[in-house]
C-alpha cells in the first residue's frame, strides 16, 4: 500500500492532514471525538470510505472518554451529511452490545480491516471491465487516502495498471477543494502510474478527441435506483460519456449503497463554503464580496450508469438494491 490516511498509534489516532498535501506532510493527534468530528468537517480528512473509519475510531475515543453513545454519535452524524459510509459506521457502533472502548476499538478496527479487503475485491471486479490498453478518466481522490488503502475508482486504475491494462489516467482536478489535482495526482506519482492532470471542463473535449475510453467515479452514496451522489462536476462526465458512447462506472464498497434512500431526490447534497470558491489558500481570486454557490456534490442518475461495481461484484441497469 503506498500511502495511508490514518493510523491507530500509541492509544491515538494518526491522521494525515488532507488539506496540506501535497506540499507539506503533516500528522494530527487525534485524541477526542470532539477532534475526529472537526477534522471530517474541514476535510483533513475526506472521501466516503476514510470518514465512515475516522468516525468509528473516534467513537472509541468517546468510549473511552465515558462519553454517553448517542451523545458522540450525534456531533460526528453532524460532520457531514452526503456520505452515507458515515451513517452506517456509526450505526455500527451504536449497535456494539457493550460500550467499553476495548470493544469500540475493535469495531474500529474491523471497519477499517473490512474496509481494505472490499477495495482490494472490487478493484479486481471493476479491472475486468477495463479494455485492454485504456486511457481511464476519474475524478476526485478514489484512492488510499480516501479509504483504508487501494481505493474505490482509484483501486480499479491501481490495479488495471498492475495487470498492465492501463495505458493513461486522466484526472480531473476538481474544482473547487482540487482533490484530483493535489491528492489523485500524489498517489498516482507515488505509485509510479501515467496520467496527466486536466482541467475539470476539458475531459467533454478529451472524449470528443477519442482520447478516453473508460470513465471511473466513486461514490458517497448510492440510492436503492442506482442513483449515484459524487463529487460534484460527476454528473457532467456521465453525460458526456453517453453522449461520445463511452462506458462509465461507477466503484464503491457495499457500505456506500443506501437502500434506504429509494433515489438521488433523498440524498441530502452538502453546500459548502463560498470561500472554498472565491479564495485558495487564503487568497482571493474574486472580486471582494463575489456571490458563489457551491455544493460539494451532485448526482448521476442510474440510468447514465454503465455499471456500478461493489465487493460483491458488477450489478448492470436496471439498478435495485435491497436492504
Ligand atoms: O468532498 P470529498 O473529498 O469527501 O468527496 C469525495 C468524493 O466525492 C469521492 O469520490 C467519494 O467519497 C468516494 S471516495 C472512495
Amino acid at each position: 500500500m503506498s500511502v495511508r490516511a490514518f493510523r491507530w498509534e500509541s492509544e491515538r489516532l494518526l491522521l494525515l492532514d488532507q488539506r496540506r498535501l501535497p506540499q507539506q506532510e503533516v500528522w494530527l493527534n487525534i485524541q477526542s471525538y470532539e477532534q475526529a468530528a472537526e477534522a471530517i468537517r474541514d476535510m483533513a480528512v475526506r472521501g466516503a470510505p476514510a470518514i465512515g473509519i475516522v468516525a468509528a475510531y473516534g467513537m472509541a475515543l468517546a468510549a473511552r472518554a465515558g462519553v454517553a453513545r448517542n451523545a458522540a454519535a450525534a456531533t460526528l452524524a453532524a460532520s457531514r451529511p452526503t456520505a452515507v459510509n458515515l451513517f452506517w459506521a456509526l450505526e455500527r457502533m451504536e449497535r456494539l452490545p457493550e460500550w467499553t472502548f476495548e470493544a469500540a476499538l475493535d469495531e474500529a478496527r474491523r471497519i477499517e480491516e473490512e474496509d481494505l479487503e472490499m477495495n482490494l475485491r472490487l478493484a479486481r471486479y471493476g479491472a475486468e471491465l477495463v479494455p485492454e490498453g485504456a486511457r481511464v478518466l476519474t475524478i476526485c481522490n478514489t484512492g488510499s487516502l480516501a479509504t483504508a488503502g487501494h481505493g474505490t475508482a482509484l483501486g480499479i486504475v491501481r490495479t488495471a495498471f498492475e495487470l498492465g491494462k492501463l495505458r493513461h489516467v486522466y484526472s480531473c482536478e476538481t474544482r473547487p477543494r482540487l482533490q484530483g489535482l493535489r491528492l489523485t495526482a500524489w498517489e498516482l506519482m507515488k505509485d509510479g502510474i501515467p496520467f496527466s492532470s486536466i482541467a475539470d471542463g476539458a475531459a467533454a473535449w478529451l472524449m470528443a478527441q477519442g482520447m478516453v475510453d473508460f470513465v471511473v467515479a466513486g461514490a458517497d452514496r448510492i440510492a436503492a435506483n442506482g442513483d449515484t451522489a459524487n463529487k460534484i462536476g460527476t454528473y457532467a462526465l456521465a453525460l458526456a460519456a453517453r453522449h461520445h458512447d463511452l462506458p462509465f462506472v461507477v466503484a464503491a464498497p457495499s457500505s456506500t449503497v443506501d437502500p434506504a434512500t429509494p433515489s438521488g431526490e433523498a440524498i441530502p447534497i452538502e453546500e459548502r463554503s463560498s470561500l472554498e470558491l472565491t479564495e485558495i489558500e487564503g487568497v482571493a481570486l474574486a472580486p471582494a464580496g463575489c456571490p458563489a454557490y457551491n455544493p460539494a456534490f451532485d448526482v448521476t442518475p442510474g440510468e447514465l450508469l454503465s455499471a456500478i461495481v461493489t465487493e460483491q461484484g458488477v450489478f448492470r441497469p436496471p439498478f435495485r438494491f435491497e436492504r
